[in-house]
């Protein structure tokens, strides 16, 4: 049987070795600390917030934005090598069980990735070689949860 591992990577297209380059440096302390990642986050979710489709807002509207921002980018810090402020507040992070209240349609996660690209195109914080990092990281995981679609 393929592992999840193995199916996400067929589904992303992204190797295991590319999704988790993320854990060959200390992005964290590369990037300089917190700075770019709430940049990032706040980029991505006034995207999300704002955007056109109402369907794919609606997945979201249970949530406060700044709350949203915060969840975001404390799990990112902790996962890309900086302090385990996500889990600190929150516990584990769980992420399949986290999202399964919510409709993560294969639309909705291109919709998820396509406004991540976007923020990571507009946030100068972060340099080239780290983005095109955390973009693969991005689309292996997401397939995790939710590419087995549904
Ligand atoms: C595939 C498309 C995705 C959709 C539609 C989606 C949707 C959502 C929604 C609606 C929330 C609730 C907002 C909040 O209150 O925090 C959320 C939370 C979260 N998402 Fe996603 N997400 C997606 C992909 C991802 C990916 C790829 C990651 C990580 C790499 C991720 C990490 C998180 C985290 C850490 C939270 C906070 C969970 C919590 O503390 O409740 N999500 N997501």
């Amino acid at each position: 049987m393929q592992s999840l591992q193995e199916k996400a990577s067929e589904w992303s297209g992204v190797a295991a070795s590319d999704a988790f380059a993320i854990d060959e440096t200390n992005l964290f302390q590369a990037l300089g600390g917190l700075q770019p990642f709430v940049d990032l986050s706040t980029n991505f979710y006034n995207r999300v917030y704002a955007d056109e489709y109402e369907w794919f807002r609606s997945i979201f509207a249970g949530s406060r934005k700044e709350d949203a921002i915060q969840n975001q980018y404390e799990f990112f810090v902790q996962r890309m090598g900086g302090p385990p402020l996500y889990s600190q507040r929150k516990g584990h992070p769980a992420l399949i069980g986290r999202h399964r209240p919510f409709p993560v349609t294969h639309q909705a996660a291109d919709r998820w990735l396509y406004h991540m690209q976007q923020a990571l195109d507009s946030v100068s914080s972060i340099d080239p070689e780290s983005k095109i990092k955390m973009m693969n990281f991005f689309r292996h995981t997401y397939c995790i949860f939710s590419c087995s679609w549904k």
